[in-house]
């Protein structure tokens, strides 16, 4: 930079600060171009002690990590609110021709019955053994986008406008009926003897920046408070929490095997579903598919989406905190490899897609791959591969990984990947 001593250089200083503040965002494809990073070490402690057994990571290396993630990327979220109830508002058993039973439930997060609430549709297998295991994943665009199904409820929540997918007006119409239906091969799933439950993401935090206003964060507020503080919840935290919250519902459900509920998500519901599988126990199995930057993918390769990128384009999905690492990093106390290592011993399954570059299939499958010590420090078999596999071939131990040909998106193939997987994770 030139030095500002004259009135011209002075011109120059201020034309060039502007544009370097406003340079459009140019992304890295060139592997050759990813910088020389380190990660930081999954084993050893914040004060430099190294972790040598299953229990100093679960005593004391998991909580620092955990502690890691809440405060610098995601946000601490409350718990379960004193006040949550269940209300089963339909239940069909007879659906889909007779292959399922439908059910739709609305969480009340507060004791006003008019007040804020999630709407659960839970689809179970017919004939079916007592308890299936379950497929649980947050959708974009309502739960009636999933299935053309007549009998699932349209959403009334604001939705992002889209009018080839039935969005106007940010309300869906009767034309969104099924639009996402390529995204969630509801009778296979049933066929192979799982029950799928899906939430609307919008019910819990409607995806755009409002300062916190809509949404869950407003009934947590301390008095005065009006916005998250810089090391609270942002939206992907809302989310996972919300994915918790229908875990809370699933564990009341007769129907449903709540040991063996199986949390999946898609690009940001892919951050999610990692991040409320990192946090909640309770989840069995986590699935990330094409989750990229703030997911799976390790931050510090910069390649194609970048934290920098990503808080501006998003600056309400993780907390303030987060913002410090822009184009810094390096200095990040965690990379998203600790994040798939917080899920261990847990059988996840992290997919990429050949041309999804902006989420770096590259990076989340090295991610994937630096969480293998922790994993056989807990007694499994971690990931079975040392390079990336090629295409179409799904690696399957506790860790699983596949990449795909194609693009960002939820296909039949990787659904039938995650129902092997979960075939012999969860003895299916
Ligand atoms: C954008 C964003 C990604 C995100 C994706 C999605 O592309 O940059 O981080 O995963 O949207 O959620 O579809």
């Amino acid at each position: 930079m030139k030095c500002p001593c004259s009135f011209a250089g002075l011109l120059f200083f201020i034309a060039s600060s502007a544009l370097a503040a406003g340079e459009p965002f140019v992304a890295n494809y060139d592997e050759s171009k990813v910088p020389d990073y380190t990660l930081p070490d999954l084993l050893l402690t914040n004060y430099g002690e190294p972790v040598s057994d299953a229990a100093g990571w679960i005593q004391r290396r998991r909580p620092e990590v955990l502690r890691l993630f809440e405060t610098y990327m995601y946000g601490q979220a409350p718990g379960r609110p004193e006040n949550m109830s269940f209300d089963v508002k339909s239940v069909d058993k007879d659906a889909l021709g007779g292959k399922a039973v439908r059910k739709e439930i609305s969480v009340r997060f507060t004791a006003d019955p008019g007040g804020p609430s999630m709407d659960i549709l839970l689809y179970l297998p017919r004939p079916a053994e007592k308890r299936v295991p379950v497929f649980l994943g947050l959708n974009f665009y309502g739960n009636h986008s999933i299935h053309p199904d007549p009998g699932i409820t349209l959403s009334q929540q604001w939705m992002r406008d889209n009018k080839d997918l039935g969005v106007e007006n940010n309300r869906a119409t009767e034309a969104s009926r099924g639009v996402q239906s390529s995204r969630w091969p509801v009778e296979a799933i049933l066929k192979r003897g799982y029950g799928l439950a899906t939430v609307y993401y919008g019910d819990i935090d409607p995806d755009f920046d409002d300062g916190f206003q809509n949404g869950v964060h407003p009934l947590f507020y301390r008095e005065g408070q009006t916005k998250p503080l810089a090391d609270e919840w942002g939206s992907i935290g809302a989310w996972a929490w919300g994915l918790s919250r229908v875990m809370d519902y699933l564990q009341t459900d007769a129907d449903v095997d709540a040991t063996r509920v199986a949390v999946m998500g898609h690009s940001r519901l892919g951050k999610t579903s990692l991040w409320a599988g990192a946090q909640d126990e309770r989840f069995a199995l986590v699935i990330s598919n094409n989750s990229g930057c703030g997911g799976a993918a390790l931050s510090r390769r910069r390649f194609g989406e970048t934290v920098g990128r990503i808080n501006t384009a998003f600056p309400h999905w993780f907390c303030d905190n987060f913002v410090q690492f822009n184009d810094r990093e390096d200095k990040l106390p965690v990379d998203q490899h600790m994040l798939i290592a917080l899920i261990a011993p847990r059988p996840v399954y992290v997919a990429s897609a050949e041309e999804d570059r902006w989420a770096d299939p590259r990076g989340e499958f090295l991610a994937a791959l630096a969480a293998d010590p922790v994993y056989r420090l807990l007694g499994t078999d971690g990931m079975a591969a040392k390079t990336m596999p090629e295409l179409n071939a799904p690696i399957t131990g506790t860790i699983g990984y596949h990449i795909r040909p194609g693009k960002h998106d939820v296909t039949e193939y990787d659904w039938q990947r995650y129902m092997d997987f979960a075939d012999r994770h969860l003895g299916h």
